[in-house]
């Protein structure tokens, strides 16, 4: 079977049904919203750290992005003001920085987690900075502690209205339980947030949410969520469209349509849909152009309240994935982690295009995240995301030379079996 690294890679049939349903108006979507936040609770909950959270304090979006854009708001700050952030990051995490006016300063990524480097934290503080966001790369996580230290130390100086808030992005990891390891998500942070977009742990795809214990904040954040628009009826039906039409491209998108050409019916799908608006990339380089934030909607929450369901499951597989690929990759090929929960498995080659390629020929469509220290722009781009080339050189330089092996739920230990056989034998490994 093929393997497709992005593109809702852990819908299976039953999230296809749903969505189906929901296009012929069959299913009841009301309620969904709430019960999505009661289902949201009840696993936060679980976290030792979380018990006294509140249903209020959950906060659903159409996109990661715009509950980014939705914090910083609420922090009410000056324009020109600092937003910490790492290098090897999405677009959509600068973007909204950019909508509020606000400064991204970015920091070099540390060439072995792929996280922010700690180390060159400290010195990128300065009078103006307001927020640092921090991303668990892969769902690799990052030392929370060791970031809320260095953060009270810079605070301490600090009137309250100037105090650093630290904006934790979870988009890439969505744990079964908030328990042991995971137990961590939220404990050093001021807001913490998950993507439910298309290529994440569970989507509905798009969606997020987030999650403010920010007190000072709070207020102002409940206020303006009150004011928030919902999605057209247009806009969130997009959202189980998408998913009939990724079915449609995955079944044909290695038939042939010409001969001897990598002309397939799959292809050409896209390049239809596309055109037609029916279904999009979920970043772009325009994304850093402000078109507006909204919440949830109940379509959405629908397909998530499914994939939540199952979310035990899928993690699971995804575990056992990324330990097949411990167990049998070569030394120099392994990603050194304690966090078994990978959305996506790193590895740095020498010869990234050759891989692809050799995978491709296998029906395996590998990943690059992130080709760009602000993927997916280029480098004559970054300049809109007030990126400076060559302020990054790790990011850079990993950027050029990684490769993402899928882990989702359609990756059995057989396909990981033949994706270690390709990379052991043809990779060619690069050491930073
Ligand atoms: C680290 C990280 N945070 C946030 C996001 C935002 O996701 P969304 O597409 O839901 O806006 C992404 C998107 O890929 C991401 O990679």
């Amino acid at each position: 079977m093929s393997i497709f690294i992005g593109s809702i890679p852990n819908t299976e049939k039953d999230d296809l049904k749903l969505a189906k349903g929901i296009l012929r108006g069959e299913e009841d979507l009301r309620g969904s919203i709430g019960s999505l936040r009661e289902n949201l609770f009840d696993l936060l909950k679980q976290n030792e750290n979380l018990v006294d959270i509140s249903k209020e304090s959950i906060f659903l979006f159409n996109r990661g992005r715009d509950s980014i854009y939705f914090y910083l708001k609420a922090l009410e700050l000056n324009e020109g003001d600092e937003v910490i952030v790492q290098a090897f990051t999405c677009v959509a995490v600068v973007a909204p920085i950019l909508w509020n006016k606000l400064k991204p300063v970015y920091v070099d990524i540390d060439s072995k987690s792929f996280n922010m480097d700690l180390s060159l934290l400290e010195e990128k503080i300065t009078k103006k900075t307001r927020a640092i966001v921090v991303q668990h790369t892969f769902g690799n996580l990052v030392d929370m502690k060791m970031v809320r230290e260095i953060v009270d130390e810079a605070n301490k100086e600090r009137d309250e209205e100037d105090k650093i808030k630290i904006i934790e992005d979870s988009a890439h990891i969505f744990p079964s339980d908030f328990k042991g390891r995971y137990s961590i998500l939220g404990k050093y942070s001021d807001m913490l947030l998950f993507s439910f977009s298309q290529d994440k742990s569970i989507s509905s795809t798009q969606g997020a949410a987030s999650i403010i214990w920010d007190e000072n904040t709070l207020d102002t954040a409940k206020e303006n969520y009150s004011e928030l628009h919902k999605p057209s009826k247009k806009e969130s039906i997009y959202n189980a469209r998408y998913i009939k039409l990724w079915s449609l491209i995955k079944k044909y998108y290695f038939t042939n349509l010409i001969p001897f050409t990598n002309i397939t019916i799959g292809r050409v799908l896209i390049i239809l849909f596309r055109n037609l608006g029916l279904i999009r990339k979920q970043a772009k380089a325009d994304t850093t152009e402000f078109a507006g934030i909204e919440k949830l909607s109940q379509v959405q929450a629908v397909l998530l309240n499914n994939q939540l369901k199952k979310v035990s499951k899928i993690n699971a597989r995804r575990e056992k994935i990324v330990q097949s690929y411990d167990k049998n990759l070569k030394e120099n090929f392994r990603f050194k982690t304690e966090n078994g929960l990978l959305l996506r498995y790193p590895i740095l080659l020498d010869n990234r295009r050759e891989i692809k390629k050799r995978l491709l020929e296998k029906e395996i469509i590998a990943g690059n995240w992130y080709s760009s220290p602000v993927h997916p722009l280029a480098s004559e781009e970054l300049v809109e995301a007030d990126y400076k080339l060559g302020s990054c050189p790790i990011a850079e330089k990993v950027g050029k030379n990684i490769l993402n092996l899928p882990t989702n739920v359609e990756v059995t230990e057989e396909d990981a079996k033949e994706i270690v056989e390709i990379i052991n034998n043809f990779a060619k490994p690069l050491n930073i």
